[in-house]
C-alpha cells in the first residue's frame, strides 16, 4: 500500500524514467531470433520485461545482464523445445508476440498468465497464426494455450482494430513464413516492431495503415538504446502539470509519434509541455520533455486515431481532466475494458471515492471536471496503470489518499513513488 498526500511544495529538478517497455519486449525478442549478440541498453528492468526474458531463457536463449545492459545471445530464429509451461505473467505483449514467434517453431508449447492475463483475450492473435499454418488448442481462446508450430504460410490480414500487439504478432510469424505477410489497421498503432524488424535487416515497408514483410530474412544482433518509457513519463508529466509552480525536465523520453498523443492531449487541455533536444536513437525519436505546472487546464473530446497513440495514458490523462475545466469525452477506446482490469469501470469507480464524477460509456468516458478531490482509500484493482494514476489523483486530493495493491507498480514503474519524491522541493 502506499500513502500519498499533497506535496507540501511543488515539483521541481530533472529525472530519467525508466527504459520502455514496448521496445525491450521486442529488442529481446528480436535479439533471440536474430543472429549474433544483441546489446540492450538502458532496458526495463521491471516485471513485464523479466516475464519475456524468463520465457526466452526457457526456450534455450541465453540472456545475460551487467548493469543497465543485457546481452542476447541469439539463435538465429530456432529455439529449443521448452521443458515446461511459458508464464507469461501479467504480461500480454509476452503472451501475444511470443505465440508468433512460437507459431514458426517446430515443437509444441504452453503459455500460460497470471489471473488477470487469463482474462485477457487471445482470438485476436489466434485466428490469424491458425489461417498460418499453427495449431493452437486452448478453451475459447483464452490462456493457457498449446501451440504447435511449423511451416508457415504469409496471409494478408485486416486488424479488426488498431493493435500493436496483434500485429507484431503476425508479422513475428511473418518471419517464418515463405513469401510476403501484410497487416493492415484502420488506424495506426505503435509501430515498434517495424521499426526494429528494419533496424535487424528485414525487408519489410509501411504506409502507416498497411506493412508489408518479406518472410524468412536473416536477422543480425544490433545494439539497441532504449529510449525513457514515455508511457511511465505520463504519470510525471501529469503531477508536475498539476501541481502549480512546478518545473521538471524528464530526459531521454521516446517521443514516436505512434506514442506520442499524451503530449498533445495534454497541450490542447492547456498544459506547457515542450520538447527538448530532439535527436534520434537508432529509429526511434527521443527528446527530454519540459513540464511547467499551474496552467489551467479545460477538457477535450478525444477519439478515433488519437487513442492508440495514447491508449496507456487515459487512466493518467482523465485524473488531468477532472482537474480541468470543462468535460472531457474519451470515445473509440473499448479496448480499455480488457487491459490489465477494466480501465473504464476501475477508474471510474476508484476516482469516484475521491470524489469525482465519471459516467462510463461503451467504448470510453465522460468525466467532469472542476473536482473536489478529498483523499480516501482506493485499490489499483491489480493493474499497475490504474494504481499510479490513483497516486497522482491523490496529490490533488485533499488529506491522505492511500492506494491498495500499489505493489503492481513494479511491473513498468520501479521506483514511481521514489522518482516524485525526488522532484519534491
Ligand atoms: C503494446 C500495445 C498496446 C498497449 C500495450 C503494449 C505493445 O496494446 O496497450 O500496453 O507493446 O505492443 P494493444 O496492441 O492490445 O493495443
Amino acid at each position: 500500500m502506499i500513502i500519498v498526500t499533497s506535496p507540501p511544495g511543488r515539483f521541481s529538478g530533472e529525472l530519467n524514467v525508466p527504459g520502455d517497455k514496448s521496445i525491450t519486449h521486442r529488442a529481446v525478442m528480436l535479439g533471440a531470433l536474430a543472429r549474433g549478440v544483441t546489446e540492450i541498453r538502458g532496458y526495463l528492468n521491471a516485471g513485464d520485461c523479466h516475464s519475456t526474458i524468463k520465457c526466452l531463457q526457457s526456450l534455450g536463449v541465453k540472456i545475460s545482464g551487467r548493469g543497465d545492459r543485457l546481452f542476447i545471445e541469439g539463435r538465429g530464429m530456432k529455439l529449443n523445445e521448452p521443458a515446461g509451461v511459458l508464464d507469461a505473467g501479467n504480461s500480454a505483449t509476452t503472451a501475444r508476440l511470443l505465440l508468433g514467434i512460437l507459431a514458426g517453431q517446430n515443437f509444441d508449447a504452453s503459455v500460460t498468465g497470471d489471473q488477470s492475463l487469463l482474462r485477457r483475450p487471445m482470438k485476436r492473435v489466434v485466428e490469424p497464426l491458425r489461417l498460418m499454418g499453427a495449431s493452437v488448442k486452448g478453451e475459447g481462446d483464452y490462456l493457457p494455450l498449446t501451440i504447435t508450430g511449423g511451416i508457415l504460410k504469409p496471409i494478408d490480414h485486416v486488424n479488426a482494430g488498431a493493435s500493436a500487439q496483434v500485429k507484431s504478432a503476425i508479422l513475428l510469424a511473418g518471419l517464418f513464413a515463405e513469401g510476403i505477410t501484410t497487416v493492415e489497421e484502420p488506424y495506426q498503432s505503435r509501430n515498434h516492431t517495424e521499426l526494429m524488424l528494419g533496424h535487424f535487416g528485414a525487408n519489410l515497408q509501411s504506409d502507416n495503415f498497411r506493412v508489408t514483410l518479406q518472410g524468412r530474412p536473416v536477422l543480425y544482433g544490433r545494439p539497441i538504446r532504449v529510449p525513457g518509457d514515455i508511457s511511465a513519463a505520463a504519470f510525471i508529466m501529469v503531477a508536475a502539470t498539476i501541481i502549480p509552480g512546478s518545473e521538471v525536465l524528464v530526459k531521454n523520453v521516446g517521443v514516436n509519434p505512434t506514442r506520442s498523443g499524451i503530449i498533445e492531449a495534454l497541450c490542447s487541455m492547456g498544459a506547457d509541455i515542450v520538447l527538448r533536444q530532439e535527436n534520434m536513437w537508432g529509429k526511434e525519436p527521443v527528446a527530454d520533455i519540459l513540464i511547467r505546472g499551474g496552467a489551467g487546464l479545460k477538457g477535450i473530446t478525444i477519439g478515433g486515431a488519437m487513442i492508440p497513440r495514447l491508449i496507456d495514458e487515459i487512466p493518467v490523462l482523465a485524473v488531468a481532466a477532472l482537474l480541468a475545466k470543462g468535460k472531457t469525452v474519451i470515445s473509440g477506446a473499448g479496448e480499455l475494458r480488457v487491459k490489465e482490469s477494466d480501465r473504464i469501470t476501475t477508474l471510474a469507480g476508484q476516482l469516484a471515492r475521491l470524489g469525482a464524477v465519471i459516467t462510463e460509456t461503451e467504448d470510453g468516458m465522460i468525466i467532469e471536471g472542476g473536482a473536489k478531490l478529498k483523499g480516501s482509500d482506493l485499490d489499483s484493482c491489480g493493474d499497475h496503470r490504474i494504481a499510479m494514476a490513483l497516486a497522482v489523483a491523490g496529490l490533488a486530493a485533499t488529506g491522505e489518499t492511500a492506494v491498495r495493491g500499489a505493489e503492481v507498480i513494479n511491473i513498468s514503474f520501479p521506483g514511481f513513488m521514489a522518482a516524485l519524491r525526488s522532484l519534491t522541493l
